[in-house]
């Protein structure tokens, strides 16, 4: 991705009656561990559904960089992978763009390699710590050279013979979970993950899917054991990619709060370590009907359907959410900005270093938009307007969105139901999670303009 290019505002204007049938493009998540699985494992990968959004496609020129030969044929991504172990050194830096999981699960997948790899990424990412990842690497030997503060860029060098380690995972984070696992792919031994509390589980169901041999033992207070022999062999798979829960929340809060509203959602991942949102919103009240729920590729997906609902505050969102909607805070906001009374929100500390701080941007971009709320080191509280009288930006104000695509979309969406449009001072980002994004919502009946 040409780093921090031209910035393209975008306002958003009250709207009515969205309506019509959509499909949001495939999990980012998965997105990225099918390129990454597929380029390690032996034979041949086919991928349908894949996100192409900028993250997903750095994650793909990254494995072709290390050897894998990766094609898209009509709808189809189609990779032929080196097999596990065989790596080849990238020449050149591995350039991620804004994207964190690329990023940091390559450094695990890569970097207990016996040679040199160097990761770069745009301003956003340059900001956000990488010693969660650096430091387990560290315990299997692999040293680094890195920034002030283990920040990128970063080089890589792993040893003769990675040790593999039992790693205690001292936040909920996905991404350290993962990065530690593919580490452990390359070293002899059984490398095993502990992690307090269940994060998205895409990286052990979909490693146990291309034949690693791994366990997962939850015990009474959920605290997941996970185990995986190193140096297995892996086999290329077929996958199918559902729609993005994340992404699918921005049309789904839209719905909810633009009056009138009646759209379906279709093909909607609905893994359980991923519907915390659906869940909040159901308990303030709001009308979403999840369909046709079946089984696919493993995981459960389903059609939601949303229409417009009166939503309720007095909820407050327990800490042990977080995890399984660490995305969704931001349009949360938003919805909870359209709610009768308070919303609370807990246990936020992750958001301060996702692609921005969110919940100081969040807080910013609700009071720049006339919502009344409270930004506490680790907790929000949003008190709404249900008719949106009164929010919305003042001519010539427009929200700072610091390189972040979440912070963008949720105040696009904010701005249609809000009496006053909402202006966003950058667009440009919306490309690295959600192409789709304003072609879709235009579709549906919302009014947002782009400049530029
Ligand atoms: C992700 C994990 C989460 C999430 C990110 C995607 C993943 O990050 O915020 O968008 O695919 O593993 P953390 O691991 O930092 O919570």
């Amino acid at each position: 991705m040409p780093h921090d290019i031209h910035p393209r505002p975008a306002t958003a204007r009250r709207s009515t009656n969205l309506s019509g049938t959509i499909r949001v493009p495939g999990d980012k998540s998965i997105s990225h561990r099918a390129l990454m699985f597929g380029g390690l494992a032996a034979g041949e990968t086919r991928i349908t559904g894949l996100l192409e959004g900028e993250d997903v496609l750095n994650t793909s020129k990254a494995m072709q960089a290390m050897g894998a030969k990766i094609e898209k044929i009509g709808a189809e991504w189609i990779i032929k992978g080196v097999g596990n172990g065989a790596l080849l050194a990238p020449e050149a830096p591995l350039d991620f763009g804004n994207a964190g999981t690329g990023s940091r699960l390559t450094m695990g997948l890569v970097g207990v390699y016996d040679f040199e790899s160097t990761f770069i990424g745009d301003t956003s990412l340059s900001k956000r710590p990488m010693g969660r990842i650096l430091n387990p690497l560290r315990q299997m030997g692999v040293q680094v050279k890195s920034s002030e503060g283990d920040r990128l860029p970063v080089t890589l060098h792993g040893p003769e013979t990675a040790s593999p380690i039992t790693y205690f995972v001292p936040m909920a984070s996905a991404q350290v979970k993962s990065a530690v696992l593919l580490a452990g792919l390359n070293a002899p031994g059984i490398t095993t993950v502990i992690e307090p509390v269940i994060t998205r589980d895409h990286t052990e169901k979909m490693l146990a899917g291309f034949g690693a041999d791994l366990s997962v033992e939850t015990n009474r207070d959920g605290v997941r054991t996970i185990r995986l022999q190193g140096q297995g062999k892996l086999s290329g798979q077929i996958i199918d990619i559902p729609g993005d829960p994340s992404s699918t929340a921005f049309p789904l809060v839209a719905a909810l709060i633009v009056p009138g509203s009646d759209i379906t959602i279709r093909n909607v991942l609905m893994n359980p370590t991923r519907t915390g949102l659906i869940l909040t919103l159901q308990e303030m009240g709001a009308d979403i009907e999840i369909l046709d729920r079946c089984l696919a590729g493993g995981d459960d997906v389903a059609d939601l359907r949303v229409r417009s609902s009166a939503l309720k505050g007095g909820v407050t969102v327990p800490a042990e959410r977080a995890p399984s909607m660490i995305d969704e805070y931001p349009v949360l906001a938003v919805a909870a900005a359209f709610a009768e009374g308070a919303t609370v929100m807990l246990g936020l500390e992750e958001l301060r270093i996702k692609e921005s701080d969110r919940l100081s941007a969040v807080t910013e971009g609700l009071k720049l938009n006339g919502v009344d709320c409270t930004e506490g080191r680790d907790s929000l509280t949003v008190w709404g307007r249900p008719d949106g009288k009164g929010l919305g930006g003042a001519d010539d104000s427009e929200v700072r969105t610091h390189l972040d695509h979440r912070i963008a979309m949720s105040f696009l969406v904010m701005g249609l139901a809000s009496e006053h449009p909402v202006r966003v001072d950058d667009s440009t980002m919306i490309a690295t999670s959600f192409p789709e994004f304003f072609d879709l919502m235009t579709r549906l009946g919302a009014t947002i303009e782009v400049e530029g």
